[in-house]
C-alpha cells in the first residue's frame, strides 16, 4: 500500500512520519510520499535530526504540486493521511474520497456537523475508510478505564473535571497569526481531546455546551480566547468541566499540564477515576537546560506518548500511544486491501460499532461540540443545546 501524507508540519514530524517510516521498515507499507505546498517544510522534514537518526537509509518522495494532483495520480484504495491545518481538512478528505482513497485524518476531522455528514456519505457510497486520529484513545490508561467503565465497575459518570494547558511560548509561534477570536479558542483547539476521551470511556454523548473565554493579547497584538472554561452536559445529565489555555508557565516541568478526574456512582456508593496525564512518575534534573521550546533543567517527561528507543537498531524504534494510534488506523486500511465493496462495507460497519477507531459516524459529537462551543463563547458562555 502506498501512503501519501498531505501536510509536512509539526504533527507530521513529531508523530505521523516516524510511525509511517517504522511501518515501512517493518514491510507493512510501501512507497511514502509527503506533499506540502511549502518546499521548506519538506526540506526541514527530510533533514530533521530525529528522523535521520531513527531511520537511516529511509526517505520519502517530496511533492510540492497541489494536493489534488498528487492524490489524483494514485492508484485506487491506497492511504491518504491528512495533516494540514483544521480548516483545510474537508477539502483534502473529500478530494481523497472522490479519488477512491482510504483516509487517516488528524483530529478534528472537520469543524461542522454538515461537513462530517458529507464525508460519511461519500465514504459510505464508495466503501472507503475514514479514520480520525485521537491518540489519547490508544493510551493504555484510557483503554483500561473504558473496559472497566463498560463492565460496570465505575457505575455511571456524574461529575468530572479535565484540563489541558499548553505552555506560554505557544503565543510566540505562528499561533498568533491564526488563533484569533474569530477563528478559534483554547477549548476548540485542545478541549476536544478530553471530550472525546470521556465519550470513549463512557459511551455517553454530549448534549449541551457552554464555554466561557477570556480574551488575551498575543505578542503581535492580535487577540485570542487564550483561556477557556467549558461545561459539557452529557445525555445522562452528567457534567464535565474542561479548562484550556495557552498559558502554562514555560518554567513548568513537562510540555504542558493535563489531567482527567471523573466522579461516578451506582446509586449506592460513589466511584472515582483520576488520571494525571502530564506527570507520569518520572523526575529528571539535568546538568543544564537541554534547549528547545519550553525545555527545562528540571523535567517530568512522559514515557508514554512518543519516544524513540534504542532496541539495537537499525536506527531507533518509535514507541508509545502516538505510534500505536497511527499504526492502528493504517493497519485497518491494509485490512481492506483487495476486498470487494460489500466485504469492505461489512468491516467498516463493524469498526463503526466497535468504536475504537474514531470515524465520522461514531465521533460526530466532536463536530457538534465544536460548533456549539464557537457559538457559546461569542455569547459569554450561553448554554447551547446540541
Ligand atoms: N494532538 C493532536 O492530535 C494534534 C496535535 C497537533 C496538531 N494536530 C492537528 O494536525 C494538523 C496540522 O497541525 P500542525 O501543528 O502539524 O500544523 P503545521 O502548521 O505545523 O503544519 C501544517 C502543514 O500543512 C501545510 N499545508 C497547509 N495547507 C496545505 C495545502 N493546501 N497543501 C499542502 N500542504 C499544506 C503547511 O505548509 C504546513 O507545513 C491540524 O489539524 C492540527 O489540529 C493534532
Amino acid at each position: 500500500m502506498q501512503v501519501t501524507l498531505i501536510g509536512g508540519g509539526m504533527i507530521a514530524h513529531d508523530q505521523i512520519l516516524p510511525t509511517l517510516f517504522h511501518m515501512q521498515r517493518l514491510g507493512r507499507i510501501g512507497e511514502l510520499q509527503v506533499c506540502d505546498r511549502r518546499p521548506e517544510s519538506l526540506e526541514r522534514l527530510a533533514a530533521a535530526p530525529n528522523l535521520v537518526r531513527a531511520f537511516p537509509g529511509q526517505s520519502f518522495v517530496p511533492r510540492t504540486e497541489p494536493f489534488a494532483d498528487v492524490i489524483g495520480a494514485l492508484p485506487a484504495e491506497q492511504l491518504v493521511v491528512v495533516a494540514v491545518p483544521d480548516a483545510a481538512h474537508y477539502d483534502v478528505v473529500m478530494t481523497a474520497l472522490r479519488h477512491q482513497q482510504h483516509v487517516l485524518c488528524v483530529k478534528p476531522l472537520v469543524l461542522t456537523v454538515a461537513q462530517s455528514l458529507d464525508i460519511e456519505k461519500e465514504a459510505g457510497a464508495r466503501g472507503l475508510m475514514v479514520g480520525i486520529e485521537y491518540h489519547k484513545r490508544f493510551d493504555d490508561r484510557s483503554l483500561m478505564a473504558r473496559r472497566r467503565y463498560q463492565s460496570g465497575l465505575f457505575g455511571e459518570f456524574k461529575l468530572g473535571t479535565a484540563c489541558l494547558l499548553e505552555k506560554w511560548y505557544y503565543r510566540y509561534s505562528n499561533f498568533q497569526n491564526w488563533f484569533t477570536c474569530d477563528a478559534s479558542d483554547a477549548f476548540t483547539y485542545i478541549g476536544c481531546h478530553y471530550v472525546d476521551l470521556v465519550a470513549f470511556i463512557t459511551g455517553l454523548t454530549p448534549a449541551a455546551i457552554s464555554v466561557y473565554g477570556i480574551r488575551d493579547k498575543f505578542p503581535n497584538g492580535n487577540e485570542g480566547w487564550l483561556w477557556t472554561d467549558a461545561r459539557v452536559i452529557w445525555n445522562n445529565g452528567a457534567c464535565l468541566n474542561v479548562q484550556n489555555a495557552l498559558g502554562f508557565p514555560d518554567a513548568g516541568p513537562g510540555s504542558n499540564t493535563q489531567s482527567l478526574t471523573m466522579y461516578c456512582s451506582n446509586g449506592q456508593v460513589g466511584a472515582w477515576l483520576n488520571h494525571s496525564d502530564d506527570y507520569r512518575g518520572l523526575q529528571y534534573c539535568y546538568t543544564e537546560n537541554p534547549g528547545g521550546d519550553g525545555a527545562t533543567t528540571y523535567s517530568e517527561p512522559s514515557p508514554d506518548y512518543f519516544q524513540y528507543q534504542d532496541l539495537g537498531g537499525p536506527g531507533l524504534t518509535p514507541v508509545g500511544y502516538g505510534y500505536r494510534s497511527v499504526a492502528y488506523i493504517a493497519e485497518r486500511a491494509l485490512e481492506l486491501q483487495g476486498l470487494a465493496k460489500d466485504a469492505r462495507t461489512a468491516l467498516l460497519n463493524q469498526w463503526d460499532a466497535a468504536g475504537v477507531m474514531a470515524t465520522p459516524v461514531n465521533s460526530r459529537y466532536n463536530e457538534a461540540v465544536v460548533e456549539g462551543a464557537r457559538k457559546s463563547i461569542q455569547q459569554d458562555g450561553a448554554l447551547i443545546r446540541l
